[in-house]
């Protein structure tokens, strides 16, 4: 079954929309096996209440790929969800494709990469990996922080309608293109939600980050045209996180 598949049944099943994203603050290194021990308890608590995990630096940098990341994505999947991982790749196609190469014999289901860097020598060897993989690959369309704008709101000129768009939906349209499995888009920005999801519609699903600490709120997104929400600092900084998620997950069922 493809990540897409796989994901979209787990979130219909469970009537969760909630990615959990797995992040914790810089702790010292030497930490790293009570970091290891925080991450394994705070999906042990939530897992009933979300459809997938989202891993990022936070956890590969000090626990390597590897040693910890790959024993959680493991534990991940013995839990029957998925793991992305959020490295946003950004580079040249050949080192696009070590990258994912890496990621994907770890375990992980998807990636998250950055369109910017387009597709011949760019997204290409990403896409063909995963294919190769039989795994997943997100696109970045608009992101959540405040200044988002800058590059994602930029006008750009397309060559081929000859007309000048916004760059976000340059990036909508390259997603259906390339057959993404995903876009991202900030729940900050509902109104963008609603203008990319016109595009992608249900062929492209798109990942909603930037839920409460970054002021964006999951049922806003969820309406607007989201399908998935990813929640991290909400539920992994929370005194007691499967309180948080089961609140939230309780809040959003009924729009899955
Ligand atoms: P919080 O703690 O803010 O964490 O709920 C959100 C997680 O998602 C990442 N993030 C993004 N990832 N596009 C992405 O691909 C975005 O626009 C975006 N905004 C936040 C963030 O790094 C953290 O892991």
């Amino acid at each position: 079954m493809s990540f897409k598949a796989k994901i979209e049944e787990t979130a219909k099943n469970k009537k969760t929309p909630i990615v959990l994203a797995l992040d914790f603050p810089y702790q010292n290194p030497e930490s790293r096996t009570a970091l290891f021990a925080k991450a394994q308890n705070v999906l042990k608590s939530i897992h009933p209440y979300i459809c997938a995990v989202k891993i990022n630096h936070h956890l590969v940098l000090p626990l390597g790929t590897f040693n910890g990341v790959q024993e959680l994505v493991k534990e991940i999947h013995d839990k029957g969800l998925t793991a992305i991982m959020d490295c946003k790749a950004n580079d040249v196609g050949a080192s696009n494709q070590v990258i994912a190469e890496y990621y994907y014999t770890a375990g992980f289901d998807a990636l998250i990469a950055n369109p910017f860097v387009g597709w011949e020598e760019g997204l290409k060897p990403i896409f063909d990996t995963a294919s190769k993989f039989q795994r997943g690959v997100i696109l970045l369309a608009y992101m959540s922080h405040k200044a988002a704008n800058e590059g994602y709101g930029q006008t750009v000129y397309d060559n081929e309608t000859r007309k000048k768009i916004p760059q976000y939906v340059y990036f909508a349209r390259k997603a259906l293109r390339w057959n993404a499995d995903g876009a991202v888009v900030g729940a900050t920005y509902p109104e963008k939600i609603r203008e990319i999801h016109e595009i992608l519609r249900e062929k492209v699903p798109i990942y909603s980050p930037g839920i409460g600490i970054q002021g964006g709120a999951a049922e806003t997104a969820l309406k607007a045209g989201a399908q998935y929400i990813i929640v991290g600092r909400e539920i992994t900084l929370a005194k007691n996180p499967s309180v948080v998620a089961k609140k939230l997950q309780a809040s959003v069922r009924s729009i899955v």
